[in-house]
């Protein structure tokens, strides 16, 4: 198969990361034989130093060509005394948008290897940890009208919802319960909010064609709460933006390991964009200790969901679970008695694994 694929690497640790994840890429298109063709793109801080702007024309028109997305992050604080508009981030919203991603899917997985790093009471994750956070991307109040009067003392942002836009990604959310253990949860604030109340009755709707899958709804407070306090109650959880956006980091916090969660961002059809969930981490760039697993791992999911190649994901997935067992950390996740290796070795022991 030939594979199309845009990169943006970004800022701070995003081109090290990529660099590994290329590596890993090589590997599985040698042994199962694919073509991989690669474009590069500029994004976020990267992009307004060159050309200045946070996303160019030219990534947008890029990625839409290509096939799939890999991104490494952006952002970092040179950049962050820029206004709204000009922002690194704003790349990342350009880009969800303009390519219409709106299901974000952000696994929070606790990796037997590294249980010793979850900051929670090892009897509250007994059994493991592995659950799918599917938060809304493309609307909400991240999309919204937002401004300030003309005093400047005054500001909103506004949140809203089309029955359209919850109807999709919930019923993205019920597909992925089928595939795992049939149970969703719904997390909303319709105690207050009135978009809350309508995305809870699309979830009750749709709930009849999936008779199989128990639903439950949460209010986000509780939700917070309950993941710190009972976290393996969870199997798949379905929010809109700016919710996902908090549970997401506290759930992958929960995990103890960040720099080790991938995500994809997706469509209806098979295009989707695949990045870490961790940040650019400026304060170690170019100094060969990120952690590359979490883009490698990215890298698996995009030949799951885009490329319909499990067997190619698999490989990659089993590559990093024997080099965790045999004992190489990258300096996150080191502990004591493991030997710690650099981003660049990291990623030459899982290809070598493939
Ligand atoms: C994320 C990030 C982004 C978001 C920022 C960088 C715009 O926090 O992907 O979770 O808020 O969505
Ligand atoms: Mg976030």
């Amino acid at each position: 198969m030939k594979l199309r694929i845009a990169l943006i690497p970004g800022d701070g640790i995003g081109p090290d990361i990529v660099a590994e994840a290329l590596k890993v890429m090589g590997a599985v298109g040698t042994k199962f034989g694919h073509k991989l063709d690669f474009s590069f793109y500029l994004a976020g801080g990267a992009a307004i130093d060159s050309v200045g702007v946070p996303l160019p024309e030219s990534t947008l028109l890029g990625c839409q060509d290509a096939e799939a997305v890999l991104l490494g992050a952006v952002g970092g604080p040179k950049w962050d005394h820029l206004g709204g508009e000009m922002r690194p981030e704003k790349a990342l919203l350009g880009l969800r948008g303009g390519l219409g991603l709106f299901c974000n899917l952000r696994p929070a997985i606790l990796y037997p290897q590294l249980a010793d790093a979850c900051p929670l009471k090892s009897s509250l994750i007994e059994g493991g940890l592995d659950l799918m956070v599917v938060r809304e991307l493309t609307g909400g109040i991240y999309f919204g009208k937002r401004g300030r009067n003309e005093a400047g003392d005054a500001a909103f942002d506004t949140m809203a919802y089309t029955t359209a836009e919850v109807e999709r990604i919930v019923r993205m959310a019920f597909d992925i319960a089928m595939k795992r253990n049939k149970h969703l949860t719904s997390i909303d604030k319709a105690n207050i909010l009135e978009t809350s109340r309508l995305w809870r009755s699309v979830v009750n709707r749709l709930a009849a064609d999936y008779p199989e899958v128990v639903v439950d709804h949460q209010y986000v407070d509780n939700a917070a709460m309950q993941l710190v306090r009972k976290p393996r109650q969870f199997d798949v959880i379905v929010t809109e933006n700016m919710f996902g956006d908090i549970l997401s980091d506290e759930a992958s916090q929960i995990t103890g390991s960040i720099g080790m969660l991938p995500s994809a961002s997706l469509r209806s059809d098979s295009f989707g964009m695949y990045e870490p969930i961790h940040g650019s981490a400026p304060d170690i760039a170019g100094q060969d200790k990120a952690n590359p697993i979490a883009t490698i791992l990215s890298v698996a999911m995009m030949l799951r969901y885009t490329f319909r190649l499990a067997s190619e994901a698999d490989a990659i997935e089993s590559a990093v679970g024997r080099v965790l067992d045999a004992g190489w950390r990258t300096g996150d996740i080191m502990s004591e008695g493991m030997r710690l290796v650099g981003t660049k070795e990291m990623g030459t022991l899982i290809a070598q694994q493939i």
